[in-house]
């Protein structure tokens, strides 16, 4: 019994690590197996009456499911195997809850964003069409390629991060951080001068695009916000590399340096859609950080914003 609540501790200590949908459907599936498992070794080698809270623990959970969030299983003041099993599932049971909830309101939020461009687009032609003759056809088509472009990225940015939820695997090779820093910058067309010093054989392990993507939207939200430049560092520290992108404009306050990572959060909603941002850029970039076992930070300095990318160096 003892070895039996164990492993199911242990399979709900692991299912626990998972911050994945599906796995409120995952818990309940090894929840039931773990227990009709607990159950059978149980008859084979116990007496009848210790199987009695693993069965009462198995109806509440099928009563749970089928009533959906919000409860908790009894937790019996046993001080044994038990009472810690009953613990962990409803401490499951609550993160679950949040998640659902915070995928709501992710859903709520894309539905937002993607409804005030249609909105937008569906006016513009509507008046366009109402008085075809006093409007500048033309102009009319060009702000609309803008709307377009908009829902384009945000779609496109959905897509990148349903790809990372997901948690796909993607093929990994040694990738040089600090050429693919060179190659980002000197690809684009920064509004200020920008500075890139990068040491060249920084190896990390990883997918080049997404790595690629990850540099590229701290890239482009310091040209966005940048006064007269930008510097851009990738280097070696200790185990890690390091890519830091410093603009000079007016940084990103202490008291929000964890929210700007949230999805479609913005400091300044008007400034960041007015220049085509979807909210997704920092959360994108972060969940690419933690795919390759690394992180995205808000880090001090002297002036302007420094975000900084760590990244696990391969071993050389
Ligand atoms: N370099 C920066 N300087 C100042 N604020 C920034 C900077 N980078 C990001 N932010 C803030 O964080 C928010 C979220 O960034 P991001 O996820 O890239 O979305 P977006 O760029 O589409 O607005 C931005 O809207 C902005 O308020
Ligand atoms: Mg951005």
């Amino acid at each position: 019994m003892v070895a039996a609540v164990v492993a199911a501790a242990t399979a709900l200590h692991l299912l626990g690590g998972v911050d994945r949908p599906g796995v409120l459907a995952a818990v309940m599936a090894a929840l039931a197996a773990v227990t009709v498992g607990s159950a059978r070794w149980g008859l084979a080698h116990s007496a009848r009456g210790s199987l009695r809270p693993v069965e009462r623990l198995r109806r509440e959970l099928e009563r749970l499911t089928e009533d959906e969030a919000g409860g908790r299983v009894a937790v019996p003041a046993t001080g044994d195997e038990m009472e810690r099993l009953a613990e962990r599932v409803n401490e499951l049971l609550a993160r679950l809850e949040i998640e659902v909830a915070q995928r709501r309101g992710f859903v709520a939020d894309a539905s937002h964003e993607l409804r005030t461009p249609i909105t937008g687009l569906r006016t513009r032609i509507e008046l366009a069409l109402s008085a075809p003759d006093d409007g500048d056809a033309e102009e009319t088509l060009r702000q609309s390629l803008v709307d377009i472009d908009r829902l384009h990225r945000i779609v496109e940015d959905l897509l990148v991060l349903a790809r990372l939820d997901s948690g796909d695997a993607t093929a990994r090779e040694p990738v040089d951080l600090g050429a693919l820093v060179e190659a980002e910058a000197a690809s684009r067309t920064p509004p200020v001068p920008t500075v890139v010093k990068a040491e060249p054989g920084i190896i990390v392990a990883g997918n080049r695009q997404r790595l690629g993507r990850a540099v590229r939207n701290l890239l482009a939200n310091a040209e966005r916000y940048a006064a007269a430049h930008i510097e851009v560092e990738a280097r070696a520290d200790g185990d890690r590399a390091v890519v830091v992108v410093h603009d000079d404009g007016p940084g990103i306050p202490p008291a929000d340096r964890d929210r700007v990572f949230e999805r479609f959060a913005r400091l300044d909603p008007a400034r960041s859609r007015d220049k085509g941002g979807s909210g997704l850029g920092l959360p994108i970039a972060r969940e690419i950080a933690l795919a390759h076992g690394g992180t995205v930070q808000v880090a001090d300095g002297a002036y302007g914003a420094r975000l900084v990318l760590r990244l696990p160096l391969l071993a050389r």
